[in-house]
């Protein structure tokens, strides 16, 4: 029988839960946890969760989360994909006449994302050349970084104090300013930073308010992990709202340094955490002093839905006006061709049917729609096709400015 895709009631809700366990879990005792997921209602609501099924058997499942994403100062509705999963005994079921069941999971959660008006989808991939297939590019840039606490700066961090559940508005907005300055960055509910906090993160919740009932200015949320057989402090969740508070954040983390033997977090990738340190040196051989590791690391996919809102939403830089042909290949086999103007730091898309300056496939479109590459980059790497080069920096205008970076995981 050809297999069914509903949305599910939450009638429904046992059976995602089931189906969830099959794709992801080591034993069916986990089903507890599953299912608390599903019924929490922190994360997905009722209308989020697909359920693909086949001869009456739940064989896979997604979800469609609606987020608020920022970029280049302005909000866009998105649709956040998670659980993508099919159920272990169904897998690479892909024949001549039908697609395996993930991706037909996959074409059902883009047609929904186009039913909410969604300008864009995301997701954060197990393997970025399975979302290829569906059009997402990469769109982060992300570093972990690994540093010994003797080399971080130490100083002041009097506003340091644990969290309270009094301090949830304080923090939104915290974390709203942050989204809201961030590339790719999403509005964060209190209920997502419950679920986080209660499933996932399992740490402490630290906020920093200099002036006693004044703004909270940064958050930070650690936890311990061994590493090489040294307890390490993990910076699972962190914001600040100015480099003199992140700055702050190094303080603390230096403090605590009879504990730990180095901060384990993660930064955007243009952020260069080594020139803030007591010992700059990454080091290229072997060395005896401390020393701090970068581990550069992609993260999320996205794929552009709506071309023209997503361009015409975007504060770029002034500086360059110019015109641009760029036809986009999108993964179903439509040819979007679009002629961007760019004047006083905003784009303005019309669909033409005018030969092409640059020829882009939707997978390399969403890296340099996003800034996390540009299209001058992908020129050289021969990854994208270009008829006059003259337009180019129309179109890197776009990765002027902080790359992509979420501090939102889902
Ligand atoms: C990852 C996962 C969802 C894939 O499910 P699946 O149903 O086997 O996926 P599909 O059959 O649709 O696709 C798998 C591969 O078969 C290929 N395929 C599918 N249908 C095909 C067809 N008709 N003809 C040729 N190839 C086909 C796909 O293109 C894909 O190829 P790739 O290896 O080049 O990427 C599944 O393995 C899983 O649930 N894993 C564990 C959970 C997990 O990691 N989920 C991801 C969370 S982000």
């Amino acid at each position: 029988m050809s297999l069914e895709l509903r949305w599910a009631a939450e009638a429904d809700f046992d059976r995602v839960a089931e189906a969830r366990l099959r794709c992801y879990a080591a034993s069916p005792a986990e089903f507890s946890k599953y299912r608390d997921n599903i019924y929490s209602g922190q994360r997905a609501v009722i209308g989020d969760h697909l359920l693909a099924e086949r001869d009456g058997q739940a064989v896979g499942t997604a979800t469609s989360l609606s987020m608020t994403m920022w970029a280049r100062g302005s909000a866009f509705p998105a649709q956040g994909v998670a659980d993508v999963g099919t159920v272990k005994t169904h897998r690479r079921g892909g024949k001549s006449n039908e697609r395996g069941i993930a991706s037909q999971v996959m074409n059902e959660l883009l047609r929904k994302a186009r039913e909410r008006g969604q300008v864009v989808s995301a997701l954060m991939p197990f393997r970025a050349s399975f979302y290829e297939h569906f059009g997402y590019g990469l769109a982060e840039r992300r570093t972990e970084w690994v540093v010994p606490l003797s080399i971080l700066p130490h100083g002041d961090f009097t506003g340091f104090r644990y969290a309270t559940s009094n301090d949830d508005a304080q923090l939104i907005a915290a974390r709203q300013r942050l989204a809201e300055r961030g590339q790719c960055d999403f509005q964060r509910t209190i209920e997502t930073w419950r679920f986080h906090r209660e499933k996932f993160w399992n740490g402490f919740d630290m906020v920093d308010q200099p002036k006693p009932g004044g703004p909270i200015e940064s958050y930070i949320h650690i936890q311990d992990i061994k590493r090489d057989d040294k307890t390490m402090v993990r910076v699972v969740d962190r914001g600040a709202d100015s480099f003199a508070a992140f700055l702050r954040q190094l303080h603390f983390l230096a403090s605590l340094r009879d504990q730990y033997s180095a901060a384990v977090m993660y930064l955007p990738g243009d952020l260069d955490l080594n020139r803030l340190l007591k010992e700059v040196q990454i080091p290229h051989r072997p060395v005896e002093h401390a020393t701090a590791r970068a581990y550069p690391f992609t993260r999320m996919q996205l794929r552009v839905l709506d071309h023209k809102r997503f361009l015409e939403g975007l504060h770029l830089p002034k500086n360059v006006t110019g015109k641009a042909t760029v036809a986009i290949k999108e993964t179903e086999g439509e040819l979007n061709t679009l002629r961007i103007e760019l004047s006083d730091g905003r784009m303005t898309v019309t669909k033409t049917s005018d030969a092409p300056d640059i020829e882009v496939t939707d997978v390399q479109w969403a890296s340099i729609a996003t800034g996390d590459s540009s299209a001058t980059t992908l020129a050289r790497l021969n990854l994208i096709r270009v008829r006059n080069a003259s337009v180019l920096p129309v179109l890197d205008s776009l990765s002027v400015g902080p790359v992509p970076f979420s501090n939102q995981h889902f």
